[in-house]
């Protein structure tokens, strides 16, 4: 059991993730709680799912990125973090660049989590960018957060098949699911102080080893195997 760690999590829209996360503090599967739920938007659902928990809920409008406005949503963000007592900010549904102020108040302790195998698909659309690619496996990604969209050190990955009729919506469900999982993961691990940024490569101390012959294959093989 690690002490309790205290989050503040950065949302923009419905907050499924942000739910998954409260949920599995209150139930005790992650040694953490939700001390503040920041949202750049006045009506993101997930202000309401914080509140219907008792957690502080706050709306900083932010304004385009590098103009005085943007500046000031910075430093409010980052006074808020600060006035609870925030040790990991996560960034769940957050759909803007975190500003420097924060960035610099919190290295190594920014996640974010994106809808796609990062690198491939960042930014906005990542379930959409992926299915009109082509491609027969997506998934999910938690890593650590920097100054771009979607582009820091990799903690867990998930992967998902790609199916024949999915659209936008059924991929993004199937995906949904396991970000639901990996996020509270990423964040048990970093309660736990099991984390290590190395240049790109975070590594997790005394991680289990997925089985390394095993592979999702998507479509699923029809030939014989041949071959021991
Ligand atoms: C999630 O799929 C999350 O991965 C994605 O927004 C959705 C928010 O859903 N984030 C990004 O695309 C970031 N580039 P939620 O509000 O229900 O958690």
């Amino acid at each position: 059991m690690a002490d309790r760690i205290t989050l503040g999590v950065l949302v923009s829209g419905r907050g499924t993730n942000l739910q998954a996360i409260i949920d599995a503090c209150e139930q005790g599967t992650i040694d953490a709680k939700v001390a503040v739920v920041i949202s750049d938007k006045a009506d993101a659902y997930a202000l309401e799912r914080a509140r219907k928990h008792g957690i502080a809920a706050v709306h900083v409008p932010v304004g385009k990125y590098g103009t005085p406005a943007y500046e000031r949503a910075d430093a409010e963000q980052l006074r808020i973090l600060k006035e609870h007592g925030v040790q990991l900010v996560c960034m769940a549904g957050y759909m803007r660049k975190l500003g420097p102020r924060v960035l610099d108040a919190y290295p190594g302790a920014v996640m974010n989590i994106h809808p796609a195998l990062l690198p491939s698909f960042p930014g906005a659309h990542g379930q959409p960018d992926a299915l009109a690619y082509g491609v027969k496996i997506s998934g999910c990604t938690v890593h650590f957060a920097d100054a771009e969209f979607d582009q820091g050190p990799i903690i867990i990955q998930a992967a998902v098949p790609v199916v024949e009729g999915d659209d936008a919506d059924t991929l993004a469900a199937r995906i949904l699911q396991q970000e639901h999982k990996i996020y509270l993961q990423a964040i048990q691990w970093f309660a736990e102080g099991r984390l290590r940024i190395e240049g790109r490569h975070v590594r997790v101390l005394d991680a289990e080893q997925p089985p390394a012959g095993q592979a999702i294959i998507s479509p699923p093989l029809q030939i014989e195997e041949r071959w021991p």
